[in-house]
């Protein structure tokens, strides 16, 4: 675990990944406060994420995020998951490679699309995803892979494991 500044752990990853589950699972675990940017966002503008798409577009919504992201950062000194496309923003990465010089760490979640579909359930709260999810879901873990494997300093696949056993294997890369 950190001992820097900032949140101890940071969990980044596609949709279906198992961010928000195993950050609780990593919250219980080690009895810190869990904090999601998604979850943020929709409470600083009181809006469902889907909303925020549709009403104002997805730049609106990145802006959000990356505020939350900052603040999170700052601020938070427990668990954090980032939303699936936080890592896409350049004063993000930016941010994400200082918490990392300065000994952070972070958790890219990987996952294929086969444990993520039924995961997602490929709904309307994931916006991006909508038309043809898997299709959209596929293009967007090719784009985002070699991002998400920079900002990262781990990489665990979640594929067949239930989020306890996840925060289990992130214990043991500490
Ligand atoms: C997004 C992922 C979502 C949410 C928004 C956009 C993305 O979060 O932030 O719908 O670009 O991948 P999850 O990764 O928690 O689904």
């Amino acid at each position: 675990m950190s001992a820097a500044p900032g949140p101890r752990i940071v969990l980044v990853g596609p949709p279906g990944s198992g961010k928000s589950t195993v950050a609780i699972a990593l919250g219980e675990r080690w009895q810190l406060a869990v904090r999601d940017t998604d979850a943020d966002v929709e409470s600083t503008v009181g809006k469902t994420i889907a909303e925020v798409f549709v009403e104002d577009g997805e730049p609106v919504f990145r802006a959000l995020e990356r505020d939350a992201v900052r603040r999170a950062l700052d601020e938070h000194d427990g668990v954090l998951a980032l939303g699936g496309g936080a890592v896409l923003d350049e004063s993000t990465q930016e941010l994400l490679g200082a918490y990392v010089a300065g000994g952070g760490m972070v958790v890219f979640l990987d996952v294929s699309l086969a444990h993520a579909a039924p995961r997602v359930g490929f709904n309307q709260a994931r916006p991006l995803l909508l038309g043809n999810p898997r299709a959209q879901w596929q293009a967007l873990m090719e784009a985002r892979r070699p991002v998400y494997e920079r900002v990262s300093t781990v990489r665990v696949l979640t594929d067949d494991r239930r989020p306890t056993d996840v925060a289990v294997v992130i214990e043991e890369e500490l």
